[in-house]
């Protein structure tokens, strides 16, 4: 058993906003946890929204915001994430983040759901790698940190009601004790429990489920976001087709080449992505849905090296042919209930990114809001980890908290399909209740199916549709 002096902060995900709290903790003994794989940090191809325009003002950033999560979003929280983006862009540019420029300086692109060009990218289409390599290279460098990769977190180690460190399972399957005088959960959200989803297969809500066994406090647990255009492939990852491509001109259209979203919203292709994932869904049932860059200035592959390469492997020449898409799952606004420093309701236990609800996103993220909450939530916590005390109580005796077993692939992929067709962009009363009885009976062999559980009944226990959260029986 490890038994430091000082109990360090041990954080567990490596994505950006896991990596934002390790840097920002300095001095403070951090112990980063990294599983290793993709996360959905390095799959970003959005970039990170920021009012940097002439004629744009956090005003408006926010207001965009709200607009976009349904007015569900905490409205402070979003005055303070978003008033801090400007110098979260200069912050990552410290950190050696080459962001994308033109003649004016760096160059802004737009997405759903922003009235304006403020979205800055680095690589094109390539800003979470670009991201997570620049603060990966700066944490090789950092003292503080040690960066252990492949080990997985089996259980919370808590004294009382205190968490006080992780129980890991290393790379070689041996299990190891970490006392912790704060445990940071950055594991991303859960879109890989559901059939069609743009995340990675690991994205499939274990920091939620740890969180759960211990008794935090959830939120939100039905927002999940979908986005409208992954590519419509095999597979249990669907690329991602960025929303910056309609930004730069690309247009959505239905399998008879009409206009998809004419007519649909004031601000069209580039409508809230909840709105047009509906609608790619509901096209979707009479035939195939494309987006198509066909009409882009020559060359605009360039900006886009990350959609270019995705579609030639998949056999498609995107400046001849338009691109099949699909809605997917994409992002979970709920999570583990925190504050702005995240704090969840127990003692030593903190979330930020994606696996965390602040209520930044309401019901429905603005696009390329998620790589900016990452760095400045992150950055806010590992600050406040910096100065915190670790609340340990010495009195009481270690117990464990465990993840417990994980689904076997073939229940695993029925929580996918069920969880997909439950609880998709249309959801009905009738079909969540038939997914929460199937779910529920396997609620006991896996955490992915509590996890799933939770986000059905969430679902159900909303009769309205509300943001990304569609009932159409309401
Ligand atoms: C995209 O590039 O379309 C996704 C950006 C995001 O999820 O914010």
């Amino acid at each position: 058993m490890r038994r430091p002096a000082t109990p360090p902060v041990v954080v567990v995900g490596a994505g950006v906003a896991g990596l934002s709290v390790a840097l920002s903790a300095a001095p403070r003994e951090v112990i980063l946890l990294d599983p290793g794989g993709i996360g959905s940090s390095r799959l970003a191809q959005g970039g990170i929204a920021a009012a940097l325009a002439a004629g744009d003002s956090v005003r408006a950033h926010v207001a965009d915001t709200l607009q976009a999560g349904a007015f569900h979003n905490d409205a402070a929280i979003a005055w303070s994430v978003i008033g801090a983006a400007p110098d979260a862009v200069a912050w990552l540019q410290v950190m050696g983040v080459g962001f994308d420029r033109d003649g004016q300086g760096l160059q802004l692109g737009r997405e759903g759901g922003h009235g304006v060009h403020r979205i800055v990218h680095a690589g094109g289409d390539r800003t979470g790698e670009c991201v997570v390599a620049a603060l990966q290279a700066r944490l090789a460098r950092a003292a503080h940190v040690h960066r252990r990769t492949g080990a997985s977190v089996q259980s919370l180690l808590m004294r009382g009601r205190n968490v006080a460190g992780v129980e890991v399972r290393g790379d070689d399957g041996r299990i190891e004790v970490i006392e912790a005088g704060a445990v940071v959960l950055a594991t991303g959200g859960l879109g890989a429990l559901f059939e069609r989803s743009t995340n990675a297969e690991t994205t499939s809500g274990s920091g939620l489920a740890l969180a759960m066994a211990a008794g935090a406090h959830t939120r939100d647990l039905e927002f999940v976001q979908f986005h409208p255009t992954a590519l419509d492939a095999d597979g249990p990852r669907l690329p991602l087709i960025t929303e910056a491509l309609r930004g730069a001109g690309a247009r959505l259209r239905d399998h008879r080449g009409r206009r998809l979203m004419r007519g649909r919203h004031p601000l069209g292709d580039l409508a809230p992505r909840d709105v047009v994932s509906r609608r790619v869904w509901e096209a979707g049932r009479d035939g195939p849905v494309w987006i198509d860059a066909t009409g882009l200035t020559p060359g605009w592959e360039r900006a886009f090296p990350t959609v270019a390469g995705t579609c030639r492997a998949h056999g498609v020449d995107p400046r001849t042919q338009p691109i099949p898409v699909t809605a997917a799952a994409h992002f979970h606004m709920g999570g583990i209930a925190t504050d702005a420093l995240g704090r969840t309701s127990v003692p030593n236990l903190f979330a930020v990114g994606e696996v965390a609800c602040n209520g930044l996103h309401g019901a429905n993220r603005l696009a390329s809001n998620s790589l900016l909450e990452g760095v400045v939530c992150g950055r806010w916590l590992g600050a406040h980890l910096r100065l915190a005390p670790a609340r340990v109580s010495h009195e009481d005796a270690f117990r464990t908290v465990a993840l417990g077993e994980g689904l076997g692939a073939s229940a695993l992929a029925t929580v996918r399909r069920t969880l997909w067709h439950a609880a998709g962009p249309v959801r009905t009363k009738l079909a969540l209740a038939s997914a929460i009885r199937e779910i529920r009976a396997m609620a006991a062999s896996g955490w992915q199916a509590r996890v799933a559980q939770a986000v059905l009944e969430a679902a159900l226990q909303r009769p309205a549709s509300l943001g990304a959260h569609w009932r159409v029986d309401a």
